[in-house]
């Protein structure tokens, strides 16, 4: 297969830290070039990262006839406006969690999808992580027993109000549900296998910022699993996912991130007196450089992206119901 050729929109602080070092890593990928709305910016961000080319627009960079991938990590709310513009230029686009904030947005993209023949997926690093494919694959062969209950929490510290998720509402995207709720939320949806039916919100709004900067929710699936999750921005770190089965409980710590440097894995504990009965270790991984190899092999082959449009669009109706649940104080149908 050929290398992916890859532009990126935009000086992002987590293209610098993650994505870029991953891509770079790759043998089966090629970084071409970044694009900044200010053109000294994007030179600068090029040099800095070893990327060969610069432009100082989105535009130019989508003009670029030698680059087939672009990864969007914009604003929330410039996600869709990005990737349609960079499908109409004929790439396939990886594009920055959130991908859409509404369901008309999302189908408007399928339709888009339909329509170019190219690729749209939704940049969930941890859906490429081989330890959770593993404890997915537990649940479906019933081998820990039936899963009946998960809870998650993403909890950081981030009271900046030039950042990102405070600078824009929530009906742009702010906000902690918005930025880190989502991942105990997609990596939950993915261990039950369905798609919840109910779910109960409480949200907490910073008076200052109007962004919620504490949110918990409850969530019912079709054959009676429950799970509870809690994201905040005035906390200190904490990203793990307990789950529990009939017979035991499993405790997968940083849950959202793979490790790239060493082994990782999971522990099963059985009642409070048996302590761990089973470890499982998996071989070190890079989850981002696995999400773009493997983003660029469902573009050249066909084969299914974990990230698809039909995950967003189940993703986003949980979290449009969510957040119809905090206005209410009512259980909402997802
Ligand atoms: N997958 C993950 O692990 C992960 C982790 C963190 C964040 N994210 C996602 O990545 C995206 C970016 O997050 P980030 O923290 O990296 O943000 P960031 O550092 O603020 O980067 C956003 C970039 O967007 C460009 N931009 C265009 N219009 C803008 C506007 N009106 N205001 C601010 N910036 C604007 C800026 O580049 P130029 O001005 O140079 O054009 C800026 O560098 C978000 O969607 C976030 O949810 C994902």
């Amino acid at each position: 297969m050929r290398k992916s050729r890859w532009g990126i929109l935009g000086t992002a602080d987590i293209a610098r830290r993650q994505f870029i070092p991953s891509l770079q890593a790759s043998g089966a990928c090629e970084l071409v070039a970044v694009a900044s709305r200010d053109k000294a910016r994007a030179a600068e961000y090029a040099k800095e990262n070893n990327i060969p080319l610069s432009y100082g627009s989105y535009e130019e960079l989508l003009g670029d006839p030698s680059i087939e991938f672009i990864y969007i990590p914009l604003p929330n709310h410039l996600h869709v406006e990005w990737t349609r513009r960079a499908v109409e230029a004929g790439k396939h686009v990886l594009c920055e969690k959130p991908l859409a904030l509404s369901v008309e947005e999302i189908e408007e993209l399928m339709a888009l999808r339909a329509k170019s023949g190219k690729l749209i997926g939704e940049a969930y690093a941890t859906l490429h992580q081989e330890r959770l494919q593993g404890l997915r694959e537990l649940f479906v062969n019933k081998e820990l027993g039936s899963l009946s209950s998960a809870h998650g929490v993403f909890y950081l510290y981030n009271d900046n109000p030039q950042d990102v998720r405070n600078a824009f509402p929530c009906e742009e995207g702010g906000g902690s549900l918005w930025d880190i709720g989502v991942y105990p939320l997609v990596v939950g949806r993915w261990m039950f296998g369905e798609e919840p039916v109910e779910v109960a919100c409480l949200m907490e709004r910073d008076p200052l910022l109007n962004v919620d900067n504490h949110t918990s929710g409850l969530l019912r699936f079709p054959n009676g699993g429950q799970m509870s999750f809690a994201c905040g921005m005035r906390h200190p770190l904490a990203t793990q996912m307990t789950f529990y089965t009939d017979k035991y409980r499993i405790e997968v710590d940083r849950t959202y991130f793979s490790n790239s440097d060493e082994e990782y894995g999971f522990k099963v504990y059985g009642d409070e007196t048996e302590g761990v009965v089973k470890s499982y270790t998996f071989r070190a991984s890079d989850q981002y450089r696995l999400e773009c190899e493997n983003f660029a092999r469902s573009a050249y082959t066909g084969v299914p992206f974990s990230g698809s449009l039909e995950n967003t669009l189940n993703q986003t109706k949980v979290i449009l119901a969510l957040l119809k649940a905090a206005n209410s104080g009512e259980f909402e149908r997802v």
